[in-house]
């Protein structure tokens, strides 16, 4: 079933407010196959993208709530993260409780304190936001459901995509394993812009134990924001030629997904980090966020495959790190001539 956005609004009133509750949730991370990259509106996206979900790489989160004697105009709250206060991360957050609070305008009724942490290294370069954002998403649907009468689970599942999206884009797509496709796409059953949904296809064995190994080119902060990379979109040259080519891969992505087309997967699978990259380094301004030893990698990764058949490849999310995908049972042989002779920290995590 289709929801469209005024489906996810709840004005009724909670009967009666429990004084005191704790909230747990976790939320994976989640890597982009064919890459989202330029919004418009409420965090919308220009074209329609789909990832693996990382199994390993979770935000763990606990929300503790306090009932208030009156709802607050702005969300009361204070963000902990391996149990340090956070006043650098609570700008965005108060921004996500700003944007959600005609779906869940409970939350002013509490008084919020969260803490998270993260299965996986914070400098690692795994994208946090995501998931962290799909867990909090995932706390305020469970406290939707103490508080008002109860809907479906279709409508929760697609709102804690929805809301997951209104904290960061790609964070839509971190509520489900093992691929969600978030975005319309006119031949892709059921897609929509406001949240990610699951193919409904199953997905081809090969598939299955898919391994994604980070290495780690770069540790730390993004250089360029990316929200400042989306927002050059908004005028880039080949602005539309990229919205085409995305909707065809993401229809390609799905076809080699459903019949297991590692060939295809893979060339797919790295045009799409290159497209990404070529938009950064042709978007006014440029930058260039690949570091001499991502293409070093890039390249060795090529030759392996060149040279002995293996099926591997590379993505890259919007930083210098390369994510090497891969069947598992090829570990062991990557290890040897891949992973031994790399010079920077790798993190194996799992589709
Ligand atoms: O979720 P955001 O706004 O940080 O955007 C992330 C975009 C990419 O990671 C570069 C690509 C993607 O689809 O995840």
């Amino acid at each position: 079933m289709e929801f469209r956005e005024q489906d996810f609004i709840r004005n009724a009133k909670p009967n009666q407010l429990p004084e005191q509750l704790v909230i747990n949730a976790s939320a994976p991370s989640n890597i982009a196959l064919v890459k989202y990259w330029g919004k418009h509106g409420l965090q919308l996206p220009m074209n329609p993208s789909i990832s693996f979900t990382l199994n390993q790489a979770q935000s763990l989160t606990t929300a503790r709530l306090t009932a208030l004697d009156k709802p607050v105009s702005e969300v009361l709250f204070k963000f902990y993260f391996d149990e340090k206060h956070q006043p650098d991360f609570e700008p965005k957050i108060a921004g996500f409780f700003n944007k959600i609070r005609d779906y869940a305008p409970f939350i002013t009724a509490f008084q919020w304190e969260i803490s998270s942490r993260n299965t996986f290294p914070h400098s690692s370069g795994i994208a946090s936001s995501a998931s962290g954002f799909a867990a909090l998403a995932k706390i305020i649907i469970d406290l939707e459901k103490q508080l008002l009468p109860l809907k479906s689970d279709e409508y929760y599942n697609k709102k804690v995509s929805f809301l997951a999206r209104l904290g960061s884009g790609s964070a839509a797509r971190s509520v489900a394993h093992p691929v969600m496709i978030w975005g319309y796409h006119p031949n892709i059953k059921n897609t929509s812009d406001l949240y990610a949904v699951l193919p409904e296809f199953d997905i081809h064995p090969v598939f299955n134990n898919f391994r994604d190994s980070i290495v780690l080119v770069e540790k730390g902060q993004k250089k360029v924001s990316s929200t400042a990379g989306h927002n050059l979109m908004n005028n880039h040259p080949f602005k539309d030629i990229r919205k085409k080519q995305a909707f065809e891969h993401t229809l390609q992505m799905t076809k080699y997904l459903e019949t297991g087309d590692l060939e295809n997967f893979i060339k797919l699978t790295e045009a799409e980090a290159l497209s990404l990259h070529a938009l950064m380094m042709t978007s006014a301004p440029n930058y260039i966020l690949m570091q001499p030893d991502t293409l070093k990698i890039i390249h060795q990764i090529r030759e392996i495959r060149k040279n002995s058949g293996l099926p591997v490849c590379f993505t890259l999310d919007a930083g210098a790190n390369v994510h090497v995908l891969y069947p598992e049972n090829i570990s062991k042989q990557l290890e040897e001539v891949l992973f031994s002779k790399i010079n920077h920290e790798v993190i194996h995590d799992f589709v």
